[in-house]
């Protein structure tokens, strides 16, 4: 089974509520009929109107985090039941901004992703090298911890799992992974996947690339054997950047 490509905006804090609208409206218009899914992270306050405004069309609607507990006294955080509820249907966790900027530790990253699945969402989960880490031959060694975090003994439906390998000096930044350093780690992931749950599973899981992807070198990445879709945060905030990515991925 071929994996059908999932291109997904990572809308960050940007946008006021006009400018969520508009911009799902622009990329629900231009979704291809098939071969491609695609989706858009708005933040938590717009994704409600986005579900609503995207109604009819193929545009998947996810989140950006989510809080792993169910309900109850944990101010300000967002649980995967509400996101559900209000018809959000992934959810990345793991995000570097996540893990470095907002020092989320690997054992609230794991919590958070587990939520996710086992809410019955699809996860997308980030893993990613900052540029130290390459520099000194350990971006390997932190994409498998990074991994780790994800328990095979609790995630059985490999349709569900994302993962996107977002190498932390490429996002934001305009410098790009080369597409033979994307597919080697695609490829590096996708054997951890093999040896941590078994071939099947590794076979179907989708493997996104993150980072500076555009328009101009999505095309590159995404015909590499490993690189199953992209997860865009600046080129995702224009629908016809978004789009051109999403045609690439054909
Ligand atoms: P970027 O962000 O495309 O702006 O580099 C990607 C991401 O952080 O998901």
């Amino acid at each position: 089974m071929p994996r059908t490509p999932f291109i997904a905006g990572n809308w960050k804090m940007n946008t006021t509520k006009a400018q969520a609208l508009d911009l799902a409206r622009g990329i629900a218009r231009g979704i291809p009929s098939g071969g491609v899914q695609v989706g858009v992270a708005p933040p938590f306050v717009y994704i409600d109107a986005v579900v609503q405004a995207s109604r009819g069309s193929n545009l998947l609607v996810g989140a950006q985090d989510c809080y792993f507990e169910k309900f109850g006294a944990f101010t300000g955080e967002i649980a995967v039941e509400q996101l559900k509820d209000i018809g959000a249907t992934f959810c990345l966790t793991g995000h570097s901004e996540r893990r470095h900027v907002l020092r989320e530790s690997p054992d609230l990253v794991g919590r958070k992703a587990h939520a996710v699945y086992e809410g019955g969402m699809t996860l997308i989960h980030c893993v990613g090298e900052k540029l130290d880490e390459r520099d000194s031959g350990k971006a390997q060694k932190v994409v498998e911890q990074q991994l780790e975090e994800l328990d095979p003994s609790k995630i059985d439906d490999p349709s569900r799992l994302v993962i996107a390998y977002e190498p932390v000096w490429a996002i934001g930044t305009g410098r790009t992974a080369t597409d033979d350093q994307a597919q080697e780690m695609h490829l590096f992931i996708r054997d951890m996947l093999e040896r941590r749950w078994n071939t099947n599973f590794a076979n179907a899981v989708r493997i996104q690339y993150g980072g500076s992807m555009k328009p101009e070198n999505a095309k590159g990445l995404l015909k590499r054997n490993d690189v199953d879709g992209g997860l865009i945060g600046g080129a995702a905030l224009k629908a016809e950047s978004f789009l051109a990515i999403v045609n690439a991925a054909l």
